[in-house]
Parts: C-alpha cells; structure tokens; sequence
C-alpha cells in the first residue's frame, strides 16, 4: 500500500520519471506526449542513429512536431540512452518494441523477452510497467511476469504490471495519442489503478478491463477487425472483375447507408507492422487451445493474394497494348504501405515490385516519402516524377495514393496507368487510359 500510494503521488503531481524503451512510431510520440504535460522521459533506443537523433532533437518520425521535440530535448525533458542503465532512475516503463512474427507466421517475442530481462535484472520496488506492444492474449502474464518475478520482487505489492495497447493510427490528424481512448488491463487491482492513474494524465479517456489478457486481446481483434473487412472488399474486387463492374463504384454506394455499414476499401494488399501481423499472434495462441480462428486464416490467405492479383491486372493491361510483360517498362508510383506515411514495412508495394521484376519488367518507382527503400537483395532509389518520366513507361501503377502527388498530371503524361487505390477518381480527362483493380 505505501509502495502503491508513493507512486500514485508521484504519477499524479507528475514527478514520475517516464521511462519509454524503443523510440519508433508508437514509443517516440508517447515520449512526447508524456513530456509535453511536464514528465521526465528517459528514453532506451538500441539503434545508435535513433537515440543520437532524439538527443539532438531531431526529429524522424510523421507524427512528431520537429519543433515541438527539439524544445523539450532541450529542456531537459527527453533524453535517450541506448543501454538500461537508467532503469532504476524510472517510476514508470513504457515498452513499445516491435512484436514481428516468423516466416512461419508465428509470433517472435524476442524483443519482448530481451527487454523485459534487462527490467527485471534492475528492478526496484515502486515501479510500474506497462507493455504497449501488440501482443497475443496472455503474453503479460504468462511471459513477462514470471521475468520480472525472478528479480525476487513481488508483482501488486513491489511493482506493477499492465498491459495497455497502443492504438495510434500514423497520419491520422484528427484522433492522436491524446483523443484515442486507451484501454488498460492490469495483472491485479493496483496494478489497475496505477496504470489507470498514469494513462489518465495525458488521455482524454481510459477504459479499465479485468485484466491485461482482456486488453491484450482488444487490441489484436481491432487489428482483425480491419485485417477480414479489408479481406471482405478486396474479394469482392475479384469478383467484381469477373462480373464486369466497377467495385469502387458498388462500394461508394453501400456506404452511403448511414447505419449497419462502415467504409473499408480495397487495395493492393495490406501492409505495415499491424494488420498483417497482429491477426496471426491471436490465431496462434488459438491453436493453443485447439481452436481454429477461420476468419482470420481466410482474411490472411485473401489479402496475401492480392499482389498477384494486381500483376494478373498489369498483365492484361500490357497485352491489350500488345508489350510483353517482359520487356515492358512499368513506374510503381508509392511504395509506402498507406498514403503520406514512409511506412513500407510489409508494404504490398514491394511484393508487386518483386513480382514483376521477377517476370522481367524494367521497373522503377517513386515515392514522395520513401527516398530509398531495401527489401532482402533489393535496393532502389525513388526517381524524380517528371513527364518525360512518365510518357516513357509502358504502365504507371498506382500502389500508394499519397495527396501530395497530381494524379491529373500523370494521366495526362502516361500512356497507361493501372490504379489500384482510386487515385485517379477526380481525374476526368483521360479515363480511357486508366484501368482500375
Ligand atoms: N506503428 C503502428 O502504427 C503501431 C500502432 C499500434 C501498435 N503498434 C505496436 O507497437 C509496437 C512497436 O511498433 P512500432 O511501429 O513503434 O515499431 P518501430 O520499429 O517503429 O519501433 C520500435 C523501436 O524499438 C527499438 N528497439 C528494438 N529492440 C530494442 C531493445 N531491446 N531496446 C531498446 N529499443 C529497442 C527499435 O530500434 C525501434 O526504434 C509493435 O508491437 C506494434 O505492433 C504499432
């Protein structure tokens, strides 16, 4: 009780010091988040280039106010280290470090247990520590607490343990870290209510669960959620196909029925660090239990076949203009996996670009945010978007539909363009040189 209401005091007159271990795209906004409302945050960033960064105030990442960062390194408010030195000096440990799967699609928590050891080799009593990271149910309580447990401290009495995922959705201007509700689950009561505590000093709105496998669990089915209704318009693209009709069309129009509907919309695939992954920790964790998740199996097996599909739409579209796909010239136009992000991780993009490649297309991409990328063995350099460019393909396809780019111009310039997102909706010279998914 006097360990739990010492913190509790501290987190509420916020002189807590935060601790935020990996500083990417969740862990870096929530330092600044942390540190805009008056909390120390100290940072543990094990890639060299990201902690010099953030201890010059340097900004790199979309969702970050460069100035908003370099004024708070420079009071003093965020600094990063890149070993676990500090972690004693921290009330609270917030851990955001990625949680990827294997290539036989099962989860890889290596992150996970790596850090939570460098934790429990120093912790102290009074500390709370929160797992952000998405994760399958169970992985709190079954995986780290017996980690920490093993430094001899005792979880509701010594130190605290919660699970609260990060929901953030990059780019999103108006629902940030701040206006998101947080959902909280704690391995006990006090753990709930420092985690409460704490989320509630910088969120709008925090929602208590009965434990950390139930918030666990809210987050991979949000990320399900998206992963089969995306599935759902995507296979409808395919079927569309088949039918002769413009799917794009029949969804603008299902979706403006004000209730019993929600806007999904097709695509390439998916990418990022969430909706291919997160889907298959929970459908792991399942199998545990001898239970198989069916959607989430049909949702992956549907999305994964979408780059094919868009190479089956270039090549009908290069035969039709009698090029062997072969020989043909193609500009992959956006890389990045959602649009104004430099996000590329898993982005379908790339599988596109490997695929046609792989059939001997000279391909070349640009990419208003993604100045370089490398896959495996494949490196490439964004080109200028020019009009010579562009009248010299023998196929523009649209893989990412970043606003900053004039999609009017391009079709003006292009002898073809496949689009895959809708970009080209508001273009209305040239339609008949743009085929749609
Ligand atoms: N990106 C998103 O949109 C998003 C949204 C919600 C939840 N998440 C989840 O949040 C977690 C983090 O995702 P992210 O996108 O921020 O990943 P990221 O790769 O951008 O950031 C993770 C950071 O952790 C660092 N790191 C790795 N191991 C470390 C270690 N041992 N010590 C210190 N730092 C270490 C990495 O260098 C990297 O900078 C994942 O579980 C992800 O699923 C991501």
């Amino acid at each position: 009780m006097v360990i739990q209401d010492a913190l509790l005091r501290k987190v509420r007159d916020r002189t807590a010091v935060v601790g935020v271990v990996g500083l990417g795209y969740v862990g870096l906004p929530f330092a600044v988040e942390k540190a805009k409302v008056g909390f120390r945050v100290l940072g543990i960033e094990q890639n060299p280039a990201r902690a010099a960064q953030v201890n010059a105030g340097e900004n790199y990442i979309g969702d970050v106010q460069d100035e908003e960062l370099r004024d708070l390194v420079a009071r003093g408010l965020i600094r990063a280290d890149m070993d676990f030195a500090r972690i004693p000096e921290m009330d609270v440990i917030v851990i955001c470090v990625p949680t990827p799967l294997t290539k036989n699609l099962t989860p890889d928590l290596t992150y996970v247990e790596s850090v939570t050891r460098e934790i429990a080799r120093k912790l102290r009593p009074g500390q709370l520590i929160s797992l952000e990271s998405t994760t399958y149910p169970g992985t709190t309580e079954e995986v780290m607490l017996p980690i920490l447990a093993s430094s001899g401290l005792r979880v509701e009495e010594d130190f605290f343990l919660v699970h609260s995922p990060e929901r953030v959705d990059p780019g999103n201007k108006r629902y940030t870290t701040k206006n998101t509700t947080k959902v909280v689950g704690g391995v006990g009561p006090a753990s709930l209510e420092v985690g409460q505590t704490f989320y509630a000093q910088t969120i709008e709105n925090v929602v208590p669960l009965s434990s950390a496998k139930a918030a666990e669990l809210v987050k991979v089915f949000e990320n399900t959620f998206r992963a089969v209704n995306i599935a759902l318009v995507n296979e409808l693209t395919l079927l569309c196909d088949r039918m002769g009709l413009n799917v794009w069309e029949v969804l603008g129009a299902a979706f403006t029925k004000p209730f019993g509907i929600m806007p999904f919309w097709p695509g390439p695939g998916v990418g990022g660090h969430c909706i291919p992954l997160d889907p298959h920790y929970l459908e792991w964790k399942a199998k545990e239990l001898n239970f198989n998740t069916h959607f989430i199996a049909l949702a992956g097996e549907i999305n994964r076949r979408m780059p094919e599909f868009v190479r089956e739409k270039v090549h009908r579209v290069l035969n039709q203009r009698g090029v062997a796909p072969s020989r043909a010239k193609v500009l992959a136009l956006g890389v990045a996996y959602k649009k104004d992000l430099d996000d590329f991780r898993e982005s379908p993009a790339l599988s596109v670009i490997h695929l046609l490649r792989a059939d001997g297309a000279e391909v070349v991409y640009h990419d208003p945010h993604v100045p370089t990328f490398r896959d495996g063995e494949l490196g490439m350099e964004s080109v200028p978007l020019t009009a010579d460019l562009i009248a010299a393909q023998d196929l523009v396809v649209i893989l990412t539909d970043h606003s900053g780019v004039d999609y009017a111009w391009v079709v003006k310039h292009a002898r073809h363009v496949l689009d895959t997102r809708n970009a080209t909706q508001d273009v209305r010279d040239g339609r008949e040189k743009i085929t749609l998914l």
